[in-house]
This record gives structure tokens, C-alpha cells and sequence, in this order.
């Protein structure tokens, strides 16, 4: 039996702009996406004395079925290629990702199973196209590199490059869904013309960082705008990392946010100020 061993990683998005609504009725979206050292641990095996797909989970709950993206990657994977005449697929999945968060935990697990997948069988196939079917940011994980300004439904990715950091994770402790946090939009699409008006996009394109800060200008998320009136939760805690830094933002439709800082020492301060007070504080760094 072969197998491979493969991390993970969550992303957080440094600014995202919701910039249309398309005609397949997904949003064009504007952001940076970058890994952090948040992962997942998740083993791929190849058996060829078994046929399907077997799923354990561990760590933070998560259905050990079809209905969680790695199994729908594996599955995805087998159709392709034809692999299930051959071979059945067992996964197992540790789970230190909380989803939903807005880390793209799900998108980043279905990812790591078609590259072991990949890898395992020899079998070349540009994974892009399957991983579009699983999910929007799907892409992103398949791209190695970590960073990069992604656009379109989050299918066009341009690698970039954002410096070192280290990074807060904090869950608000809300529940939101993402097909909801995307409708709000098409409500509301006016509401958010004037309040990102120069976006940290135009900093990366011209390769220049906030008064040569390590950092983008902007952190906005339209998300935050949309969401922030419907959910408290969000307004505390973005009301807490104020206190303790201007690099904070809410990652994809949320519930997570983080806090960049430049080195270890101010990250572990503000780990220590932010401990207790929410349901999940993880401190980690840029990939
Ligand atoms: O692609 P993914 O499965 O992650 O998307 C979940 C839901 O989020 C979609 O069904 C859609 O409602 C919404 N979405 C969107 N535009 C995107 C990504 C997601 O409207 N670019």
C-alpha cells in the first residue's frame, strides 16, 4: 500500500473586494489570498486490494462522509481517471482548521487529497479544472507558492508576494454561512462603492507597501461591511484587535478574523491580551 502524508494550510485573505455578480450567479472577487501555518494533517493511501473511498476524521469535528470535500476531491479523482477499477482510496483527515472560518479549510483539505492523488498514481492531469468543481478556492491551494491576487470567481491567480508575518487567528464565535454572507451582497451591491475606495491591490500592483510597512494599506473586506450590522459577534471582535493593532481583518465571509505583527514577540502579547475572550485564538505565521 503507497502512501502519502501532506499538511494543509488555511489562508487568511489581505483585503477582498466583492466586485460582481456573474451570470453563473458566483461573485468576481478581488483579493489576496496567502497561506499561514495553520494546517491540516491529512495521509492519502492507495490500496489496490480495496475498491471506494474510506474517510477517518480526527481533531476538530468533521463528517466522515461525502459530504466533506476531501472525500467529494477523492471521488472527483477517481471518475477522472478511472482509478476505481484499480484501486480504492482511504484518507485520513486531523482537522485544526475550524470550518466555516473563512481560512478556506475545506477548499485547502480537497486540494491536498487530488495532489497526494496526483502524486501517487503518476497519473498527469491539470488538477485547476477538478478542483473548480469542488469549490471556488480550490484553485488557490492547488497553485504552489502560498500567495497570490486572485480574481474571477477565484480561478484567475497571479502570484504574489507579501512579506514575512506573524499572525492572530481569532473565531468570532459567529455562525455564518457563505452562500448568505454572498446574497447580502446582492441586496446591498450599492452600499459598498465608497467604502473601500483604494484597495491594497493597488499597492501590490505598483509594488509598493504603506510608507514602506511591511504591510497592504488596506485590509478592508466587503465582507465585514455587509455582515457587520446582522452579526455582533463581529463588531467585538474587530472592536478588540483595533485595540491592539491597525493590521487586522476579517478572512473570506468570516466568522474568523486575524491581526498581522511583525515579529514573535508582539504576536504572543496580543495572543495573551485575546486568550479567554473568544471561542478560538490560534497564533501562527505567513508559509
Ligand atoms: O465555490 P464554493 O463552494 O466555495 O461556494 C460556496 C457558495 O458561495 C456558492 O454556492 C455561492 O453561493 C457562493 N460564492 C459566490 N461567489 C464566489 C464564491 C462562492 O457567490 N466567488
Amino acid at each position: 500500500m503507497r502512501r502519502i502524508s501532506i499538511e494543509a494550510p488555511a489562508k487568511i485573505n489581505l483585503g477582498l473586494r466583492i466586485t460582481g455578480l456573474r451570470p453563473d450567479g458566483f461573485h468576481s472577487l478581488e483579493s489576496i489570498f496567502s497561506t499561514v501555518s495553520l494546517t491540516d494533517e491529512i495521509t492519502v493511501s492507495l490500496d489496490p486490494r480495496t475498491t471506494g473511498i474510506s474517510l477517518i476524521c480526527t481533531g476538530i469535528p468533521s463528517p466522515a462522509d461525502e459530504s466533506n470535500l476531501a472525500w467529494r476531491a477523492a471521488q472527483a479523482f477517481m471518475d477522472k481517471t478511472g482509478i476505481k477499477n484499480r484501486s480504492g482510496i482511504s484518507i485520513t483527515l486531523h482537522k485544526k482548521i475550524p470550518s466555516p472560518g473563512g481560512l478556506g479549510g475545506g477548499s485547502s483539505d480537497a486540494a491536498a487529497v487530488l495532489l497526494a492523488l496526483r502524486k501517487l498514481t503518476g497519473i498527469r492531469i491539470n488538477l485547476t479544472p477538478l478542483g473548480e468543481t469542488l469549490g471556488s478556492d480550490v484553485p488557490f491551494f492547488l497553485l504552489p507558492g502560498g500567495t497570490a491576487l486572485v480574481t474571477g470567481r477565484g480561478e484567475i491567480l497571479k502570484p504574489a508576494v507579501v512579506p514575512r508575518f506573524h499572525c492572530i487567528l481569532v473565531h468570532s464565535g459567529e455562525n455564518i454561512p457563505t452562500p448568505a454572507a454572498f446574497k447580502l451582497w446582492d441586496e446591498h451591491p450599492g452600499d459598498l462603492t465608497e467604502a473601500c475606495p483604494i484597495s491594497n491591490y493597488t499597492a501590490l500592483k505598483f509594488g509598493v507597501w504603506h510608507e514602506g510597512k511591511p504591510f497592504p494599506v488596506r485590509l478592508d473586506n466587503d465582507f465585514l461591511t455587509l455582515l457587520r450590522s446582522r452579526y455582533p459577534g463581529l463588531v467585538r471582535t474587530a472592536e478588540e484587535l483595533s485595540r491592539l493593532t491597525v493590521n487586522w481583518g476579517l478572512s473570506g465571509s468570516g466568522p474568523a478574523f486575524y491581526a498581522l505583527f511583525r515579529s514573535e514577540a508582539e504576536a504572543k502579547e496580543a495572543e495573551g491580551h485575546l486568550s479567554g475572550k473568544f471561542p478560538w485564538v490560534f497564533r501562527c505565521q505567513s508559509r
